[in-house]
């Protein structure tokens, strides 16, 4: 793993984040399904995104990258359900993202970018937990 690649991992894991922030907030704003709690986490839950591509962006810069501003293909969806099942795949997508990354940047010896990814992979497992849940009520 070349510093180039693992900053390269960051930026994916960017574009991952700015995807489902977006996402989120959109199956947000379009939810039709009388459960409104959903709709009210989707919103909370995009918030969080954001905050993710922050934190890892102001994370690539110290680290001399520059953030990418192109987010991975986002997949809104339109019935409740398909939209919950498209989340909880993606929330699995960033868990086996993030595990990668803290195992790349522990063995660089970069402390700071492995316990940045353990916080954020802890709420990714909080979020696919919480989708898992609420495809049930769906
Ligand atoms: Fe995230
Ligand atoms: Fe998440």
């Amino acid at each position: 793993m070349s510093s180039k690649e693992f900053l390269e991992k960051l930026n994916k894991a960017i574009a991952r984040e700015l995807q489902v922030s977006i996402q989120y907030m959109w199956q947000h704003v379009s939810w039709k399904h009388p459960k409104k709690e959903i709709r009210d986490e989707l919103k909370k839950i995009a918030i969080v995104e954001m905050r993710h591509a922050e934190d890892i962006a102001e994370r690539l810069v110290e680290l001399g990258g520059t953030p990418t501003t192109k987010p991975e293909e986002i997949k809104v969806g339109e019935e409740p359900a398909e939209m919950i099942e498209r989340d909880v795949r993606d929330e699995e997508g960033a868990i086996k993202l993030y595990t990668e990354i803290i195992e790349d940047a522990e063995k660089l010896g970069d402390e700071a970018t492995a316990n940045l990814f353990k916080k954020i992979l802890e709420e990714e497992k909080k979020h696919r937990e919480y989708f898992m849940k609420a495809l049930k009520q769906l």
